[in-house]
């Protein structure tokens, strides 16, 4: 083995932060997914553990912490909206993704189904019924089926590595189809 392979490679146990720092390597979108709790308080999280699942039914996941202060309420909640963001709004994300702040801060949200609140600026929104929940080690899987769908096909905004991006297209090669 080449000593630069050494290096990068590590066999478990491996530490949390050797293993964020690679899962990092997998780019993804981020989202806010919000729902109201049983006091009837807007709930929100920044989340980028969105994933597609099924087109029929139409299922998409998430996986939310169970140490975040918020899980209770989406362990308990039925219905939640996910926002995807565009290339704008790193800041909403940061924000969503800060504790002991007011969340919903100067946002005019409306109401989705059941009273979710939904956020004024997005790239795409899916309202979401509670479909199945799963143990996932230190994290719960929510999985939701579409009830709405809102595409506004904003530039989205990307994360890899801990750093938000934007997407450019690669040039000279056809799209599949
Ligand atoms: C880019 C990014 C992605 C995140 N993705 C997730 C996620 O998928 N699931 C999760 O539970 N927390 C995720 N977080 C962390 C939460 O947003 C953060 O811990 C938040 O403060 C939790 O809210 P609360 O503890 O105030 O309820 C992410 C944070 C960032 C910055």
């Amino acid at each position: 083995m080449k000593s630069s392979e050494k290096r990068s490679f590590k066999q478990y146990p491996f530490s949390h932060s050797d293993l964020k720092a690679a899962l990092g390597g997998f780019g993804t979108g981020i989202t806010i997914v919000t729902t109201k709790n049983s006091r009837n308080k807007n709930i929100g999280i920044t989340v980028n553990s969105f994933s597609s699942v099924s087109l029929d039914p139409p299922l998409v996941l998430w996986s939310i912490a169970k140490s975040a202060k918020c899980f209770q309420d989406f362990f308990n909640t039925n219905y939640f909206a996910i926002h995807i963001l565009g290339e704008d709004q790193k800041v909403l994300s940061d924000q969503f993704a800060a504790r002991h702040v007011d969340k919903f801060y100067g946002l005019a949200c409306s109401e989705g189904i059941a009273g979710i609140p939904l956020l004024p600026e997005y790239s795409v929104c899916f309202q979401c019924k509670l479909e199945h929940r799963y143990e996932g080690g230190d994290h719960i899987i929510i999985v939701g089926r579409i009830h709405t769908l809102s595409d506004r096909s904003e530039t989205p905004l990307l994360y890899v590595r801990g750093t938000y991006g934007t997407f450019v297209p690669k040039t000279g090669r056809t799209k599949l189809k």
